[in-house]
């Protein structure tokens, strides 16, 4: 999972130059890539790591469009995997953003900073499925897909990008974000097609696909906590069961918790993207189901969900 070595290779920026870009939700400016939207930098990060991406036999991928519980995600997964090396108080979560225990491969070249080298063989994406490196496919490694009410997702990703520093999107309304994010215009989207890439492969194959749904980790954490473990092969003793370690994670774990973290509240993410700063607080807003009721109105609350039955109709899916 080395790539430190293929920082930003001209021939990337050289493809990425010819191509258009288009006004978007977030980021502001997209370009498409096999059928969905992304920042121009993350496109040279997907081109690479098609090229160099290399998971380790027991790699586990943790995938999802922005805003649809990755940070929460990454944490999980992490305390999961490194609970026999660490407890409560010496998680490194309590000292640094997931985001920086749980690098995304299409960031990875572009990344300044040396990732730490704890060994822990998970790896994040926002990429489609159908983009995904055929090297994650041909080994067949596991991967953990979470996805959330379109909604929430919508408004989740509406205030990252009043609080990214990227651009100033002060001139982005909510209204005309909506447009673009009911168009697909959003980073990874259309949405609905990245949900549906994954919720598909995950019929196919469900012992190499396990799919979660935030709402779902919200209502029954302890259920799907433990599905995690055993799907991602470091299952919960009886033992461990009865000692609360379950519990335990899913605390740790917790908005409340994380969100009051010192590294949380005003540190800056290790992993810099080129000259952007990314502040660690703007991954920790509300943690709440169903706060669209807070900034849709009802038409554009019926409009999102038309569009998602309409996408969603005959996969045996809802969201
Ligand atoms: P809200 O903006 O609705 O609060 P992502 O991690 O994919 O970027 O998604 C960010 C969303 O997940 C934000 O949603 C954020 O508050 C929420 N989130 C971050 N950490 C969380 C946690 N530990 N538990 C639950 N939700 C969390």
């Amino acid at each position: 999972e080395n790539m430190s070595e293929t920082k930003s290779p001209n021939i990337y920026t050289e493809i990425m130059s010819t191509i258009p870009g288009r006004k978007g939700c977030w980021p502001a400016d997209l370009y498409q890539y096999e059928g969905f939207w992304y920042g121009r930098y993350t496109i040279e990060g997907i081109l690479s790591t098609q090229d160099h991406f290399k998971p380790q036999p027991n790699s586990v991928i943790l995938s999802s469009a922005p805003k649809s519980g990755t940070t929460w995600l990454k944490a999980l997964s992490f305390s999961i995997m490194t609970r026999s090396h660490f407890d409560e108080s010496t998680n490194p979560l309590l000292t640094k953003i997931s985001h920086d225990l749980v690098p995304f491969m299409e960031y990875q070249f572009l990344s300044n900073s040396q990732t730490l080298d704890l060994n822990v063989p998970l790896s994040a994406t926002h990429i489609s499925y159908t983009s995904l490196p055929k090297s994650i496919i041909n080994s067949g490694c596991k991967i953990v897909y979470i996805c959330r009410d379109p909604k929430d997702v919508f408004v989740s990703l509406w205030h990252h990008s009043q609080k990214s520093v990227t651009k100033a999107r002060e001139d982005l309304h909510l209204e005309n974000a909506f447009m673009y994010f009911c168009e697909g215009l959003s980073s990874s989207g259309p949405y609905w097609d990245h949900v549906l890439g994954y919720w598909r492969a995950s019929l196919e194959s469900p012992e190499r696909i396990l799919f979660l749904k935030y709402e779902d980790l919200m209502n029954d954490a302890v259920y799907w906590v433990k599905k995690m473990a055993q799907f991602m092969g470091y299952p919960f003793s009886f033992e461990e069961e009865d000692k609360g370690a379950v519990q335990k994670i899913i605390n740790l774990c917790s908005f409340e918790n994380m969100s009051s973290l010192e590294v949380n509240k005003s540190g800056i993410a290790e992993i810099q993207l080129k000259e952007m700063v990314i502040r660690n607080n703007i991954f920790f807003r509300k943690g709440k189901i169903r706060d669209w009721k807070n900034h849709l109105t009802v038409e554009m609350a019926m409009q999102l969900d038309q569009i998602t039955k309409q996408k969603l109709n005959g996969s045996g899916l809802t969201l």
